[in-house]
């Protein structure tokens, strides 16, 4: 028997993985977190699978859920929205299941930023003008933040920010930031990225109060930095037609001529 945790991704059902998919469908008990899995990635669940919201269940009951499996033989496959490496709260679920000694797999998932980033068509890291993003969130209510990662510290980098579970707090995130970023740095919030009623606002720090004006709550990210309307970016020398590299030696002298490997 084999717990397999599964990024379920962003929304979209066809988003999911093809390993993910096959999971499921081979899992006779599906546990999957809330609102945010949508029907027709639970639909690949076999026939008389066991089916459970895990949104109103306390840690403790999730994993008497798994541990009932187990003592059954039955695999379980536990749904998180996105990709499990950020926010999913599966660190404290594989803690139990190990001292539990229930294995467990992990599957990743097209995260909500990539799918954000897919419906502004935007690269997030572009040549010379931002080559780090920072994913990131204010405080929440069960959630404290580590001292030291305030956005005021993030800002000083300039890096793009990729801030999550935060529209509620988008005031704040405008004060922090605008005094590093300026307020005509670009901003974009997509809501509900890949589900089909996406909506996508852009705008800038000092205006992105105004256009999102309360109406996005909840699912929504918030996309902070330069890249986000930049024209005049340099190419990469990747794809230069000059740049001497392994796949593309320059001339005879190249130091790649002769590289196999
Ligand atoms: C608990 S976190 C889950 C993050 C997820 N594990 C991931 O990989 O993106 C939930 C937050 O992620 C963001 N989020 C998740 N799905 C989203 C989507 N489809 N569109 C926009 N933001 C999304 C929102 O900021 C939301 O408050």
């Amino acid at each position: 028997m084999t717990v397999h945790f599964i990024g379920a991704g962003p929304g979209a059902p066809d988003l999911l993985t093809l390993r993910g998919r096959d999971l499921i469908a081979a899992s006779p008990v599906c546990l999957y977190a809330g609102s945010l899995i949508p029907a027709a990635v639970l639909a690949h669940c076999p026939p008389g699978a066991r089916i459970v919201n895990t949104a109103p269940m306390a840690l403790d009951d999730i994993v008497a859920e798994i541990a009932a499996a187990h003592a059954t033989g039955q695999d379980v496959a536990r749904l998180h929205s996105g990709d499990l490496s950020v926010w999913s709260a599966m660190g404290e679920q594989l803690r139990r299941l190990r001292a539990l000694d229930i294995p467990c797999t992990v599957t990743p998932g097209v995260p909500a930023f990539a799918a954000a980033a897919a419906a502004l068509e935007a690269e997030l890291t572009l040549p010379e003008l931002g080559q780090s993003l920072v994913l990131t969130r204010t405080p929440g209510r069960a959630s404290t933040m580590p001292p030291r990662e305030s956005l005021a510290n993030f800002a000083v980098t300039g890096a793009t920010l990729a801030i999550h579970l935060s529209i509620h707090n988008l005031a704040t995130v405008v004060a922090d930031l605008a005094p590093a970023y300026g307020e005509d740095c670009p901003v974009a919030v997509v809501w509900r990225a890949s589900w089909p009623d996406q909506r996508v606002v852009r705008a800038t720090l000092g205006t992105v109060e105004q256009a999102v004006a309360g109406s996005m709550e909840r699912t929504a990210l918030i996309l902070v930095g330069r890249v986000l309307a930049a024209e005049g970016f340099a190419e990469s020398s990747l794809y230069a037609a000059d740049y001497d590299r392994r796949f593309r030696p320059q001339d005879a002298t190249s130091r790649f001529i002769g590289v196999t490997e």
